[in-house]
């Protein structure tokens, strides 16, 4: 019997038309366009307009794959949405999306993640493809980043933006799509970079209102240490583990949080610079939303056949890698 593999068969992403530029932040906060610069890679970031919530960009992410593969969204058996930021603490944002969108034959659920959202997302995604349950699945990752962050913090503001995108995953008889994965998490790590107020270890009251703490709170230094070494180490260690050298690797596909973790992790895995897709100088580190908006950007320069490394690292800590073959 043929084997089945998930591979994808349409993406597509979103950005809101908002641009936030370093020199707009220079007016914010004590900061400058030569500090961001160097040290993250950025020079401007999306930013949602107070209309838009995570489901407007998840409807756009499904407009757009439905009609690059000319289907139907009544034909999505499944969506799954990696994000920190849905529209609400529950309903999930796929359950809104599914209604704003006309998925209705569709099921599925919120998988909080954050920056490793859309790599957990896929892997789950793509067990519904192969055990053939489900033929049409959606994976998204996006956030609404500019919804939790404090512009009043130089630390945070200057780091993350919005926007995100999504694949859909079908069924493949050729052996391409998803390879294999390897995923980790250590909720240890949970102190240096979290939301801590308005879950239920403490809710939001009339006393806590006013306080920072209901934004995002990242001790910078402790992340990027844990970041090089997790982010490249779990992408070594695919290549190892599937007999890969660099000369296999076509794309690495990097989290964007910051250009120096990219280039620490393409250095440690031997792969040039000309093969790593970066666009962090654009969109800056949109949590779930940085690969799927990297593959919908690059996805012309793509060839059936590729070998795509994914990689990421974020919040909880979570991170992990995932090798796939290009499909079309
Ligand atoms: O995607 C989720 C995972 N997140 C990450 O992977 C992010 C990992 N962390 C980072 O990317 C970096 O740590 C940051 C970009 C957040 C910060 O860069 P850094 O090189 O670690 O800077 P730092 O926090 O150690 O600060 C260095 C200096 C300090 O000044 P002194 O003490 O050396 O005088 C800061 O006060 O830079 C100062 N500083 C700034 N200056 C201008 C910190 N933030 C800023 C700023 N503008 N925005």
């Amino acid at each position: 019997m043929t084997k089945i593999t998930a591979a994808i068969t349409a993406i597509h992403g979103y950005v809101p038309d908002g641009v936030l530029t370093n020199q707009d932040l220079e007016k914010m906060v004590e900061t400058n366009d030569e500090w961001i610069t160097t040290r993250t890679g950025i020079k401007e970031r999306r930013i949602a307009s107070p209309e838009q919530a995570l489901s407007d960009f998840g409807k756009e992410i499904v407009d757009g794959i439905c009609e690059k593969r000319g289907i139907d969204p009544a034909e999505i058996d499944m969506v799954i949405c990696g994000t920190i930021t849905a529209d609400y603490r529950f309903p999930a944002a796929a359950n809104v999306i599914c209604d704003k969108a006309g998925c209705v034959n569709a099921w599925g659920f919120d998988l909080s993640a954050a920056c490793s959202g859309f790599i957990y997302a896929l892997d789950i995604g793509r067990v519904y493809v192969e055990n053939g349950t489900h033929k049409k699945v959606l994976v998204i990752g996006a956030d609404v980043m500019s919804s939790i962050i404090n512009y009043k913090d130089r630390a945070t503001c200057i780091i993350f933006g919005d926007g995100g995108g999504g694949v859909l995953l079908e069924a493949n008889e050729e052996g391409l799509g998803v390879q294999d994965s390897i995923l980790k998490s250590d909720g240890s790590g949970r102190e240096y970079l979290l939301q801590r107020l308005g879950g239920s270890a403490q809710p939001i009251t009339k006393e806590n209102a006013e306080s920072p703490e209901q934004y995002v709170f990242q001790e910078g230094k402790t992340v990027f240490k844990h970041a090089v070494s997790n982010m490249a180490g779990i992408s070594v260690e695919i290549m190892e583990k599937n007999g890969l050298t660099a000369d296999d690797i076509d794309w690495l596909v990097p989290h964007q949080a910051n250009r120096r973790i990219i280039d620490a992790t393409s250095s440690r895995m031997g792969i040039d610079n000309d093969k790593v897709m970066i666009n962090i100088d654009k969109y800056g580190n949109t949590t779930a939303g940085t690969i799927p908006l990297l593959l919908w950007e690059w996805e012309d320069k793509l060839k059936k056949g590729d070998n795509l490394i994914l990689a990421s690292f974020g919040g909880g800590f979570t991170w992990g890698s995932i090798w796939l073959k290009w499909a079309y």
